[in-house]
């Protein structure tokens, strides 16, 4: 297990776990995830974050590696979410730090998690706060709500260096540590990956905290998660990323998802998906029960059209469709048009019950909800393309199209 040396004296020493695969909801890549941490070598040693209880074994081999545990002065803690700090009682135990740095958040956070924390040497840290390590500086930058209260990132500005904790990261496991090493379309992916599951709702702190971000000398941002950007023109490209992700701009593409007893309400997801292409619209039909709930809001982060569908169940919807909209209104997309539809036998209630989550989403909504019962014959069919086309021609509207 060896480090990676990332520039002179600062090194890698995280660890790749190929078994991870649901981060509190969100299923992660198929390949698993890695958990970063970094060292400094200085007058002073630094650790940068911990990783997860049943990795700290790979850390503390590869950080010795580079010195004797012991010899770390310094911890830096800049997220206390438990994939970072869930091996810090035997990180502190082995390395015995002089000082440990958290946020004034952070702080809290490591009192819940931590009561033992009362006797470590702990220093709660803000915006803008500084310490000499030797040779270099590290600045200390508070992202709260990025995405936790706690949460912060670490600046060394001799290095020209941002460790950014979950912020720019990605779940990718593999032997690759930058993103130059891997493929650029899976990379892209796994990024929008995270921030539509993750990230998504502090869309209004990502643009406050970029221009802070874009105001530092940078050429590498080395996050928590998966690969490290490497170079001004790979830094530039997360920050633009993150700028689009966060901004929410109406793209022409649309998503509907649905679920289905009978086929009835499947056959009226696909006459809607034919009113949106026939508008020249890029549309992707999901089954709930086909693709994860996290696979599906992925593809709506991309999506200026949303369409979705249930039978009427018992009253109301099917549980896998109220699930996908539970997730979905927790992670608080906005600026898209929306539409509902749905199959019944007798009361008829699910249509509804759709257009009025998306109502609470405060989506625009271009036409009622559209309701067939029994077997959709051409009627009910043509009730749906009308459906899709007309949520497709108000997203055209939007996009000035
Ligand atoms: Fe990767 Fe919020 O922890």
């Amino acid at each position: 297990m060896q480090p990676i040396e990332l520039k002179k004296d600062i090194y890698w020493v995280g660890c790749v776990d190929y078994d991870h695969r649901d981060f509190h909801g969100y299923s992660t890549s198929p390949e698993g995830t890695t958990y970063n941490a970094y060292v400094i070598k200085d007058e002073k040693n630094v650790l940068f974050d911990t990783v997860s209880p049943g990795c700290v074994g790979a850390l503390l081999c590869r950080l010795s590696k580079i010195m004797e545990p012991e010899r770390i002065d310094y911890l830096v803690i800049n997220h206390l979410e438990l994939d970072h700090a869930g091996s810090l009682a035997e990180v502190v135990e082995r390395c015995k730090p002089e000082k440990i740095f958290c946020s004034t958040l952070g702080l809290k956070s490591m009192q819940g998690y931590f009561p033992q924390c009362k006797d470590w040497p702990v220093q709660a840290v803000k915006s803008g706060d500084s310490i000499s390590i030797g040779k270099r500086t590290i600045v200390f930058q508070e992202t709260r709500m990025l995405h936790w209260p706690d949460s912060m990132v670490s600046y060394i500005p001799e290095d020209k260096l941002l460790i950014s904790q979950d912020a720019f990261g990605q779940n990718i496991a593999g032997s690759c540590r930058f993103v130059d090493e891997h493929d650029p379309a899976d990379f892209e992916f796994r990024v929008r990956e995270y921030y539509n599951n993750i990230v998504l709702p502090y869309s209004p702190q990502v643009l406050a905290a970029l221009p802070i971000v874009e105001s530092l000398d940078i050429d590498m941002i080395a996050p928590d998660h998966g690969l490290i950007h490497r170079g001004k023109d790979s830094v530039k490209r997360i920050v633009d990323l993150y700028r689009e992700m966060a901004e929410q701009k109406p793209r022409k593409r649309a998503l509907i998802f649905y679920d289905t007893m009978w086929h009835s309400t499947e056959k009226m997801a696909y006459a809607a998906c034919s009113g949106l292409e026939e508008l020249g619209i890029p549309t992707r039909i999901m089954s709930v029960k086909q693709n994860h709930h996290s696979t599906i809001m992925t593809e709506l982060g991309q999506c200026g059209a949303v369409l979705a569908g249930s039978p009427t169940h018992n009253n109301g919807i099917l549980p896998l469709v109220a699930a996908q909209l539970t997730y979905i209104k927790g992670l608080r997309p906005k600026n898209r048009v929306a539409g509902a539809f749905g199959s019944y036998g007798w009361s008829g209630e699910s249509a509804k019950c759709i257009q009025g989550a998306f109502e609470e989403m405060g989506w625009e909504l271009p036409a009622a909800p559209v309701r067939c019962s029994w077997r959709p014959g051409h009627d009910g069919l043509k009730a749906a393309h009308d459906l899709g086309r007309a949520v497709g021609e108000a997203l055209l509207k939007k996009l000035g199209e």
